[in-house]
């Protein structure tokens, strides 16, 4: 499935699970997500939130980049298949040679459901099967602990504890690091390495 997937003319996108798409902004998202970022609602939260936005601004402005397998980077909408509702927004970007960070948001009345671990997965997966990777990272605030069960979930590991790691809303936060090894991923999935 990997080869196939990595061949795909259109980078293996849009990602289906079970119950979402996960597909790249469309111009009538920045609405949407500047109207829960007003209503301070979870797809607003820093800094995934403001990094989706402005994505979905500039997509809004200029229309979608075409893909290219040099592509570093996916913002991603989070989309309920039934009904085309956008929740949230996910992100996959590579932070070394074969590696790559993820991150997620979902607005707050859709948590709770399994959309988060539904998301963590799939971009697991997507890092592995389609980009071809080796490792995937994702940093949680100490106090998150619903995200860190999401990682949990998800197959990630907890790898240690960075202290004073990120500056925002005014504030340093104390941060774990999670990580999910390739072959941990292929044994998980029963798949050859
Ligand atoms: C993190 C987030 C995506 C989780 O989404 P979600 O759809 O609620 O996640 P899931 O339903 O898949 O799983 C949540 C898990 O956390 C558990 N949980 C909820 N509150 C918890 C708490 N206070 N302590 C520990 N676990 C908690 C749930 O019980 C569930 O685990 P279970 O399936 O074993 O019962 C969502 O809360 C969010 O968008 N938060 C704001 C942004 C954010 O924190 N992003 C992550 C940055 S690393």
């Amino acid at each position: 499935m990997a080869a196939r997937l990595r061949k795909s003319p259109d980078g293996g996108l849009p990602i289906r699970t079970p119950r979402l798409v996960l597909r790249d902004f469309e111009p009538g998202d920045a609405a949407l997500l500047e109207r829960a970022a007003a209503r301070g609602r979870g797809a607003a939260m820093p800094p995934l939130g403001g990094r989706a936005l402005a994505v979905a601004k500039r997509v809004a402005a200029r229309g979608q980049p075409r893909y290219s397998p040099q592509r570093r980077s996916f913002e991603l909408a989070v989309v309920l298949r039934r009904g085309a509702k956008l929740i949230g927004a996910c992100d996959i970007a590579r932070s070394g040679p074969r590696r790559a960070d993820i991150g997620y948001v979902l607005a707050s009345r859709h948590w709770g459901f399994g959309y988060g671990t539904e998301v963590a997965v799939a971009l697991v997966d997507f890092a592995f099967a389609v980009l071809g990777l080796r490792e995937v990272i994702a940093v949680v605030a100490v106090e998150n602990e619903r995200s860190r069960r999401v990682l949990d979930k998800a197959g990630l590991r907890w790898d240690g504890l960075m202290r004073r790691h990120t500056r925002f809303a005014g504030r340093w936060w104390d941060c774990h690091r999670y990580i999910i090894e390739r072959a941990t991923w292929s044994e998980a999935r029963g798949l050859r390495r």
